[in-house]
Parts: C-alpha cells; structure tokens; sequence
C-alpha cells in the first residue's frame, strides 16, 4: 500500500470516498498528491485536512464532463510534478427515479458523469503512462451495475459499462505496463448515500448485505489505494466489490 514518490491524482475527492482516497494516500507516503473536485471548496476541505501528515497535497478544480477541461488538468499535474502514477477518479451520482418517468435528458447526464467521463480520463492519462511505461488507473463501478438496483436503472447500466471498460482497456494498456481497475462499492455511508436514501430504505439495504452493514468510505478507499499501489502489481482488469458480500463472484 506504500505510495512514497508517486505522483497521484484524485477525482472527486472533494466528498466521500474520493476525500477518504486522499486521506489514504496521504497516509501512505504519496509524493504529491492533486485533488481535485468540480466542487473546489470540497476539494480545499480534503486538502486540510491532510496537512497535518505533511503530504504535499494541493485542490484543483475540474469538471470531468468537460472534456477540455480534464485534459488540460492531466496535462497540467504531469508539467508541474513531472509524472501521473495514479488516477483514481470516484466521481459518479444518480438521482433515485423510475425509468419510465425519465427523460432522455437525465440519462444522458447520468451517462455522461458516470461512464463518458471514464473514457475522457484514461484517454487523457494514457500518453503520459504510456511514455514512462508505468501507471495505474482506478475507476468507481457499482454493485448496482453488477445486480442492479430499483430506482437507478441508467446509473446501474452507466457502471456496468465500466465493468466493460475497465476489462478491455486493461488488455488494451499492458503491454505499456498500465494497469486499470476499478471498486465496485456497495452501500456507503457517504453524503451521496445519505442524500438519496432516508432511514427505511437503508435499513432494507443492510439486510441484504451478509455483514449487515452499510460500508465506510475508508473502507472503500483502503482499497482504491491498494490498486493505485505497487502491492497490487499483477492486478489488471478487475472490479473489486468492496459491499459486504453483497455480491459475490469467482
Ligand atoms: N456511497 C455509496 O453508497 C455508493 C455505492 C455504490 C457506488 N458508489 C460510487 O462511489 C463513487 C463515490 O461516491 P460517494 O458516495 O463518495 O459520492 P459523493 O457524492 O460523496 O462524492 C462524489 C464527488 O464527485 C464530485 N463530482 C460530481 N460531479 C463531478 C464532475 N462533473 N467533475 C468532478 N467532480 C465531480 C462531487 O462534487 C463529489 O465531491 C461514485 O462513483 C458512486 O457512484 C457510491
């Protein structure tokens, strides 16, 4: 898990698991580390509240449905600190609708923070991995895209989509010794969770999880950074649910 002299980037760390990401990071020994958020007060807070470690963390603000954007913050980080090790990027959301009341509108915004935004970011990541022959790339699936879930029908096929993603680009990346992972979180007790469910549905959730509990974002991000690490290094292609059980595969 030790991650002294890398070079990380984290998206979304402005909340939840992405903040837990670079709290983990800090912990072990990365270099520098960027967070960054399109909520940039989120992503200063992060940054606070690890200057106690001394990591050399700084916030950057980025709206990864904006192509441009995203690419100019990759190409900046690997300017300023000379390499990208690892991006981990937890950004995703949905709101809690039936299918049939959606409009195309919402799906393709769910599609487009969860899944098109993946694309951009390996796509921008790539050439400076590739170039040093070495990274690691860390995407946030879903349990929900493994079983689906009521409620979130597109956000279930947007994460699915990164199961595929992450199994392809992974035999696509290699030989460049690039690897590409994802976690597939299960319920987390996160400000996303805790604006989407009240107390019943949570409830109902811990019962189908064997550990009958709803997950931490350390727990989640432990993991995150596990991938992001050498300790991972012949790990490529994966989704790693970190849910309690509640799914289980071979
Ligand atoms: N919390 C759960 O129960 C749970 C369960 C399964 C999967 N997940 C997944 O885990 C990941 C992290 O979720 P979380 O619970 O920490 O959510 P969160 O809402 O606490 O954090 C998500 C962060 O992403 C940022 N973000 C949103 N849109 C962005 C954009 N366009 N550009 C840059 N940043 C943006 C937000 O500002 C926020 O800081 C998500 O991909 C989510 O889908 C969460």
């Amino acid at each position: 898990m030790r991650c002294d002299g890398k070079t990380v980037l984290v998206i979304g760390a402005g909340s939840g698991i992405g903040r837990s990401t670079v709290e983990v990071f800090a912990e072990n020994g990365a270099q520098a580390i960027v967070a960054a958020d399109i909520n940039a007060d989120g992503a200063e807070e992060t940054v606070n509240r690890v200057v106690g470690t001394g990591a050399n963390c700084v916030a950057r603000p980025v709206d990864i449905t904006d192509i441009d954007a995203t690419r100019s913050l990759i190409d900046n980080v690997v300017h300023e600190y000379g390499q990208l090790d690892a991006l981990v990027s937890t950004v995703g959301w949905t709101d809690i609708s039936f299918f049939a009341e959606e409009t195309p509108e919402y799906w393709r915004k769910v599609l487009d923070l969860n899944l098109f935004a993946a694309f951009t970011l390996v796509h921008a990541a790539l050439p400076h991995m590739s170039s040093r022959k070495t990274g690691s790339i860390v995407l946030t699936s879903s349990d929900a895209g493994k079983v689906g879930t009521m409620g979130e029908t597109v956000y279930a096929a947007a994460k699915a989509g990164i199961i595929g993603f992450v199994k392809s680009i992974a035999r696509e990346t290699a030989r460049d010794n690039i690897r590409v992972n994802a976690v597939s979180p299960g319920p987390t007790d996160t400000p996303l969770l805790q604006g989407q469910m009240d107390d019943m549905v949570v409830e109902r959730m811990v019962k189908a999880v064997p550990m009958k509990r709803i997950g931490t974002p350390r727990e989640q991000a432990n993991v995150a950074v596990f991938l992001a690490s050498d300790a991972s290094s012949f790990i490529t292609g994966q989704t790693i649910s970190v849910s309690g059980g509640l799914t289980m595969s071979s």
